[in-house]
């Protein structure tokens, strides 16, 4: 399994405008902050997307080609980096618009293969969450769950979220991750090359 490059390709809020109709595409998603950008740098091993500590870096859905090679095969897959959702007092107006933008973007899309619903260890699970999850539930999209920002919380914070998130999304979806240390990368990505197959 290596990652053999990774290159932005572009920005856009329309899936006719996704282009390259032959390559899968995985979905990195979540609320403003939580790490959806590095976490992309970090199973790349590139900085190919922009970061930052202020929340609302991502503005559009940015694609970036990932050229890869998995059980001695190599292959294609297009992550896109997804523009966070409220950052902490978001109304549930500002949420609704984004939710709309977002739901365009994947319901047209059929080439998304998952999504990878991106979590920080030291939060819960709110109603703006919960709105989302029911709506990947209605339409059948398959998602991931990732608890990220491990290296933030102890062994133990990290085992009982996890623990908590199994019981939510089964054993097999849930994973752990730090962009900064790179725990759980080698995990996640056989998991994403796996499900792309
Ligand atoms: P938006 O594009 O604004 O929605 O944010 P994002 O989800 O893409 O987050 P981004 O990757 O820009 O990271 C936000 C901040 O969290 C940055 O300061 C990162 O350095 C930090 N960060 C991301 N992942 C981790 C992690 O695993 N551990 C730690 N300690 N910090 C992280
Ligand atoms: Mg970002």
């Amino acid at each position: 399994m290596k990652i053999l490059s990774a290159e932005y390709v572009k920005g856009t809020f329309e899936p006719e405008n996704r282009g390259m109709s032959n390559i899968p595409e995985v979905c990195f998603i979540g609320r403003s902050n939580v790490g959806k950008s590095s976490m992309i740098n970090t199973l790349v091993m590139q900085k190919v997307a922009r970061t930052s500590s202020t929340p609302g870096a991502t503005r559009m859905v940015n694609l970036y080609k990932i050229s890869y090679e998995f059980k001695g095969i190599k292959k294609w897959v297009l992550f896109s980096d997804f523009p966070g959702f409220g950052y902490s007092k978001v109304s549930k107006g500002t949420y609704m618009s984004w939710k709309k933008i977002i739901e365009r973007y994947i319901i047209g899309n059929k080439f998304i293969r998952r999504l990878i619903w991106i979590f920080d260890v030291r939060r819960d699970l709110d109603e703006l969450d919960n709105i989302l999850i029911e709506w990947l539930k209605d339409n059948r999209i398959p998602f991931s769950f990732v608890i990220t920002k491990i290296d933030k919380a102890t062994r133990n914070e990290t085992a009982s979220k996890k623990a908590q998130f199994n019981k939510v999304f089964g054993l097999e979806n849930v994973f752990v991750f730090s962009a900064k240390s790179g725990d759980g990368r080698k995990e996640l990505l056989s998991h994403i090359f796996t499900v792309v197959e």
